[in-house]
């Protein structure tokens, strides 16, 4: 566009002044440098990754999942490439909330200064999240949890947290009654209704929303005929999950007011856009970044040439503006 705010902001297609436009955005009272953070399980928690990213250059990072007990995880292998996107069962594995507490959150506080980070909290019962939140509430290194309530619950034989409204309501009002910090609800893509579910763990004390989980799926290696991954079935993530994540986005956001997590198939600045004009206010990076660890680093200076080249001074401005045909 040849407007003049744009020629200033460009100079031989290079944004002269990176401060501006702004990316910052706004999400339950975190303020996020840029919009883009990588999603749970994608980036452990933080320290694995370091060397590879500059995570202070991103909007934030979810840790891995973090429950009460020592989880040792799937079979392998955990993670199938299938063409279009790929399969994981990792089986949440992780060292337990206390090895969290006192490795990995520590880490965090020294050496992650610009990004926000959330920890991410999955249970095998519902109490165990408020378990989780409690242990780990007096620890730096975090500024809010993001409870995964698309894992199973051993208790209603594997059904997952989130499809039960009643488990649902339990699940975050005990939470919520442990932590004054942020509590963001992660839910899964195939949720029948997710506005209204997402309203139910609104009233129950959310404060924002995380769409989506990975898609249940099952690619089988023809030779062997065996499913691709150790677990048998699996989560499906990357670029088909995109529209579907997109569409719940939407949707969260027409149901109820919370800020919005956005994540599923991100690959590109637009990706992120159209999660962005659906409803986000912050978009992770899962699969992407797991096969190419710069990516969301290129991701945000595409917001920011895309900000530029439309004129657009804060992107926080271009939130849930999507037109919907009438
Ligand atoms: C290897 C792997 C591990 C994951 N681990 C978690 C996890 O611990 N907790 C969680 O809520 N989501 C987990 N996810 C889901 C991602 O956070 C994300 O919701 C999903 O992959 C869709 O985003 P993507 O298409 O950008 O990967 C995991 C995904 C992958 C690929």
């Amino acid at each position: 566009m040849g407007t003049p705010g744009v020629r200033r902001l460009i100079r031989n297609g290079k944004v002269t002044d990176p401060s501006s436009p702004s990316l910052a955005t706004t999400a339950a009272g975190i303020t996020f440098q840029n919009p883009i953070v990588l999603a749970a399980g994608t980036a452990a928690y933080g320290r694995e990754i370091a060397n590879v990213v500059a995570l202070d250059r991103l909007g934030g990072l979810v840790t891995k999942a973090v429950s009460v007990e020592v989880r040792p995880g799937a079979p392998a292998p955990r993670v199938a490439d299938f063409g279009d996107g790929m399969i994981n069962a990792v089986g949440l594995a992780n060292p337990g909330m206390d090895v969290v507490k006192r490795d990995e959150l520590p880490w965090l506080a020294a050496n992650v200064q610009r990004a926000r980070v959330m920890v991410n909290v999955v249970g095998r019962v519902l109490e165990d999240f408020a378990r989780v939140v409690e242990t780990l509430d007096d620890a730096p290194g975090f500024q809010a949890f993001e409870l995964n309530v698309s894992c199973p619950n051993t208790r209603a034989g594997g059904l997952e947290f989130g499809a039960d409204r009643d488990t649902l309501t339990a699940l975050v009002s005990q939470a919520r009654a442990r932590t004054k910090r942020p509590l963001f609800v992660k839910l899964s893509p195939t949720l029948v209704n997710i506005g209204e579910v997402a309203k139910c763990a609104a009233d129950a004390g959310a404060d924002g929303i995380t769409v989506v989980n990975t898609i249940p799926g099952l690619v089988i290696d023809t030779e062997t005929r065996r499913p691709a991954v150790g677990f048998g079935s699996g989560g499906v993530s990357g670029p088909g999950l995109r529209p579907v994540g997109v569409l719940a986005t939407y949707r969260v956001r027409t149901a109820v007011s919370l800020p919005i997590l956005g994540v599923g198939g991100v690959t590109s600045a637009d990706d992120a856009l159209q999660y962005l004009l659906a409803g986000a206010s912050i978009v992770g990076i899962g699969t992407a970044a797991l096969a190419d660890p710069r990516q969301p680093e290129r991701i945000v200076d595409g917001l920011r040439h895309w900000c530029a080249a439309h004129g657009v001074a804060r992107i926080s401005d271009i939130i849930g503006t999507v037109e919907w045909p009438s």
